[in-house]
């Protein structure tokens, strides 16, 4: 695997290549990473990866600072697992050349909801990252988790409307055996947070299961969600039960036609803010 920290060196490592698949993150890569990267050696060839913490995407008071930077670890996990033939792992001032005025605002209606509204400003910070590694790296495939849900929408729709020539294709949420999510900001649960952390996923099972069971005022479910994480000592951001299709909240006839929905959260542990979903 070549490591390369420029434009112009990935450049040159990719030169008359038309099939590549690529997986950007943020590092600290776990075995949900890793699982992406599995995904992209069976759809293309090379497999570039990338690292890059994107302070654009962080808000004022998030963890940017303090985000694991775990470089060599990480490329001795990808050495390992051998999928990815280049690392490509920017520094700032290569990917947001000053002075940098140039921005990608995904729709209100989709980039300004859930994640959107608690984390202003997080959407416009991914899309503008994403588009810039595409152009860098000019893969026919990208792969993303389904765990960040509302950003690999907003990533095909964006693919979408600029018509960029790079399929989507989605990962399922990688999780530990008792159901939490994989997550870099795993890290930061203590050890009794920990214990209580797969509580979010078996509460999203149970609004699934209800739903399913014919309960159709999906609204009194994600009330009954909500309070049921407060009171095990979460503070909820939401818990949303949204169409698959556009991420707007159905109307009760569509529950009950059975419209493709997936429950959405969003809430923290402590200081640790956690998210997942459920498609139903
Ligand atoms: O999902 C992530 O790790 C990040 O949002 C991404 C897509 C790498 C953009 O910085």
């Amino acid at each position: 695997m070549k490591v390369v920290h420029t434009i112009e060196e990935l450049r040159d490592q990719l030169r008359g290549q038309n099939r590549t698949s690529f997986v950007p993150t943020m590092g600290n890569l776990h075995e949900g990473h890793l699982a992406l990267m599995k995904l992209a050696h069976q759809h293309g060839d090379p497999v570039v990866a990338s690292i890059f913490v994107n302070r654009l995407q962080f808000g004022p008071n998030e963890d940017f600072d303090k985000y694991p930077r775990t470089l060599q670890d990480d490329i001795d996990k990808l050495q390992k697992q051998n999928h990815v033939y280049v690392l490509f792992a920017p520094n700032e001032r290569e990917l947001y050349p000053e002075p940098q005025n140039y921005r990608v605002s995904p729709p209100h209606d989709l980039g300004d909801i859930l994640e959107g509204e608690f984390r202003p400003g997080f959407f416009v910070g991914v899309t503008t990252v994403v588009l810039k590694l595409f152009s860098c790296v000019q893969p026919k495939v990208a792969v993303f988790g389904k765990k960040d849900y509302q950003q690999l929408m907003i990533v095909r729709n964006m693919c979408r409307q600029f018509a960029l020539p790079t399929e989507v294709v989605p990962h399922e949420t990688v999780r530990n055996g008792d159901g939490l999510a994989l997550s870099s900001r795993n890290r930061y649960l203590s050890e009794p947070e920990r214990k209580e952390a797969p509580r979010l996923y078996r509460l999203l099972n149970e609004v699934k299961d209800r739903i399913r069971a014919g309960e159709h005022d999906s609204v009194r479910v994600e009330h009954d969600a909500q309070r049921e994480l407060a009171a095990a000592g979460w503070k909820v951001d939401y818990v949303s039960v949204r169409r698959q299709r556009d991420l707007k909240a159905p109307e009760r006839a569509e529950v009950e036609a059975g419209e493709p929905l997936v429950v959405l959260a969003a809430a923290k542990l402590g200081p640790t803010r956690l998210i997942d979903n459920l498609e139903i």
